[in-house]
């Protein structure tokens, strides 16, 4: 999906996803001192950076959407903290290296070549003994869970990811996580996630 495709999405005044963080995220980082500087690559709506920045981080949010990065400004406002709001595109957005604490990525969904570029930044741009995170729709899910993307071409596992940031930092817990969700007739169902998180080299 395109940026204008996403601002389409989340134009109204509902958030598209909810104000409180990703259970994964805060369960994760609840006992993570704030050093410093974090990045939300996707950051959507800001649920995410708006629960870090509360947590003391100083968070670039970053999204090619324009309404959603407006809607996280206002969510912001809204708890009394400051986000630095970026509007760019991950496949050519290039951060500082070493610049980061905290590298956070939910639920991005991007043809796996494109994905492997954003996941290197994403890793280079945190400092030593940084954290970087990821959660994401696993590639079972389609068969095996419920939402999300169903093209395989934009899903991922976590030892894929795994993989890929190997070179780069220490892997503390790459699996697939499992999450309940309600579909649209009214039933419980399960939905896979793939679950990074690793420390920076
Ligand atoms: C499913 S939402 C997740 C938002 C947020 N991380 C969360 O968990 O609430 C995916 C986000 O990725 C953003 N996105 C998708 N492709 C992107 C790209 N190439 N560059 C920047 N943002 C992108 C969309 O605008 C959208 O906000």
């Amino acid at each position: 999906m395109d940026a204008a495709t996403w601002d389409e999405r989340y134009r109204g005044s509902e958030l598209v996803w909810k104000a409180e963080p990703n259970r994964f995220v805060a369960e994760e980082l609840a006992g993570l001192k704030a050093s410093g500087r974090a990045v939300d690559l996707a950051a959507g709506e800001g649920r995410n950076s708006v629960w870090l920045a509360e947590r003391g981080w100083e968070v670039d949010a970053v999204d090619f959407s324009a309404v959603a990065l407006e809607k996280a400004e206002r969510l912001a406002a809204d708890r009394g903290v400051r986000l630095r709001t970026v509007r760019a595109d991950l496949t050519a957005w290039a951060p500082a290296e070493a610049t980061y604490g905290l590298a956070l990525i939910a639920y991005l969904h991007l043809p796996w070549p494109q994905m492997t570029q954003v996941l290197t930044r994403a890793a280079t741009a945190v400092r030593q003994g940084g954290t970087l995170l990821l959660v994401g729709h696993d590639a079972a899910n389609p068969e095996h869970g419920h939402g999300g993307p169903q093209d395989p071409r934009v899903l991922y596992t976590a030892e894929q990811v795994a993989d890929l940031w190997r070179p780069y930092a220490d892997i503390v817990r790459a699996e697939t996580v499992t999450r309940q969700v309600t579909d649209a007739d009214g039933n419980s169902r399960t939905a896979l996630d793939a679950f990074v998180h690793a420390v920076r080299s």
